[in-house]
């Protein structure tokens, strides 16, 4: 969507996959989904140099609203657990120099049970999050149906537009049709929203993180055009920092996104993350590859029954590529390859070689040098490639 949102992908914090629905503010105070969870992880955004990496959206999701409109028919949030309301906590993230983002659901319910938006309250919903000063709705789509899914996703766009406040727009409408063409239109999304889930909810296992890996390999013709700058697919939330995944596993999370170009927004708990997750999701130089300002996604190159190869062309000839080991059998690897196999031969005096997660320099090579990347099973390295021309 043109509308000189997200540029980049965005980062963020998102409260869903780690703490969902919970609404027992009663005996589960600090967990529960509330003005206070928010404030808080607006805190740690701020203060535990998040903030300075980029990672600049704080996400409400499903579960804020009160069970009914107001008697005007607006959303309003939840008296209990936000008795400052949505506007005011939208000020104190502001305060804190960050970004504020807003959950609705296209439909007559959120997936959750809570007041939908319905064609008919599309404008008000907007108008109402504007007013609150969100800068960005994700629009899910539990209960309604395609044909009204084909008409409300375009319809809130003009009407986000229309409140003349920049509101980055992330639309679940393809994950709900299955994610692909002819029943998916990429370019029309390309022009109506900012970003858009494709594909199933992650879960906080491997199993889940391996499945969106491969559905994305799987149908990286038909996904990897249509993202690029203002309009990102999104692999769902990150689990880094969650029980779901080991050490190595959560790499190959950062790794995988990176090279997507996908949004990178967190759902885990800042308060108590682990110096190995933190370590994971403020690598600079991650973080640098993942915001590359030419914006193209990367693709798989090769998989086989030991390893996938993923590469991402970068701005000034640069590259990055994830050797993943798939294997299951327990056993670190040995990935052998040169640059002219990876099809990384525009400067012909060669390339330098970076390892991106262990912060190292593997050193320079020519096109025809033959290296060798020891992968740890279930794990990733993600090379940074660039030319010595
Ligand atoms: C759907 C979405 C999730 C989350 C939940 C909330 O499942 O895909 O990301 O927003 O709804 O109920």
């Amino acid at each position: 969507l043109d509308n000189g949102l997200l540029r980049t992908p965005p980062m963020g914090w998102l409260p869903w996959e780690r703490f969902r629905c919970n609404i027992d503010c009663k005996n589960d105070p600090e967990n529960c989904i509330s003005e206070h969870l928010i404030k808080t992880m607006t805190d740690r955004i701020a203060e535990d140099g998040w903030k300075e990496l980029g990672y600049e959206y704080v996400n409400l999701d499903d579960c804020w609203s009160a069970k009914q409109r107001d008697s005007q028919g607006r959303l309003q949030a939840d008296p209990e657990r936000f008795p400052s309301g949505i506007k005011a906590l939208a000020d104190y993230v502001h305060s804190k120099g960050l970004k504020f983002g807003i959950y609705s659901d296209l439909g007559n319910y959120t997936c959750d049970g809570y007041p939908g938006t319905t064609l008919d309250t599309i404008d008000i919903d907007a108008k109402t999050f504007a007013g609150w000063e969100v800068d960005m709705l994700k629009l899910d789509g539990c209960f309604s149906n395609s044909s009204v899914k084909a008409i409300g996703y375009p319809k809130m766009s003009i009407a986000l537009n229309k409140t003349g406040r920049p509101i980055a727009y992330s639309c679940s409408w393809p994950a709900y049709e299955g994610g692909l063409p002819p029943k998916v239109n990429y370019t029309l999304l390309g022009k109506i929203c900012n970003l858009w889930r494709n594909f199933d909810d992650i879960d906080d296992s491997w199993d889940s993180l391996l499945n969106i890996i491969e559905w994305y390999g799987k149908n990286q013709d038909n996904l990897q055009p249509a993202a690029g700058p203002g309009q990102w697919n999104d692999p769902d939330m990150m689990i880094i920092g969650n029980f779901g995944l080991s050490y190595e596993q959560s790499k190959v999370q950062m790794a995988l996104w990176t090279i997507l170009a996908a949004p990178l927004f967190i759902s885990t708990d800042l308060r108590t993350i682990s110096d190995d997750a933190k370590y994971i999701l403020q690598n600079p130089l991650t973080i640098y590859i993942n915001q590359d300002p030419l914006g193209i996604p990367g693709k798989r190159i090769l998989k086989n029954h030991h390893f996938e190869v993923w590469k991402r062309a970068l701005i000034n000839g640069q590259y990055a590529v994830a050797i993943l080991n798939n294997g299951t059998d327990g056993t670190p690897r040995l990935f052998a390859a040169n640059l002219v196999l990876l099809e990384i031969s525009d400067c012909t005096t060669g390339y330098k070689i970076y390892d991106v997660l262990e912060q190292s320099f593997l050193g320079s090579f020519a096109l025809d040098t033959v290296f060798y990347i020891k992968v740890t099973p279930t794990g990733v390295v993600l090379l940074f490639i660039r030319p010595l021309c």
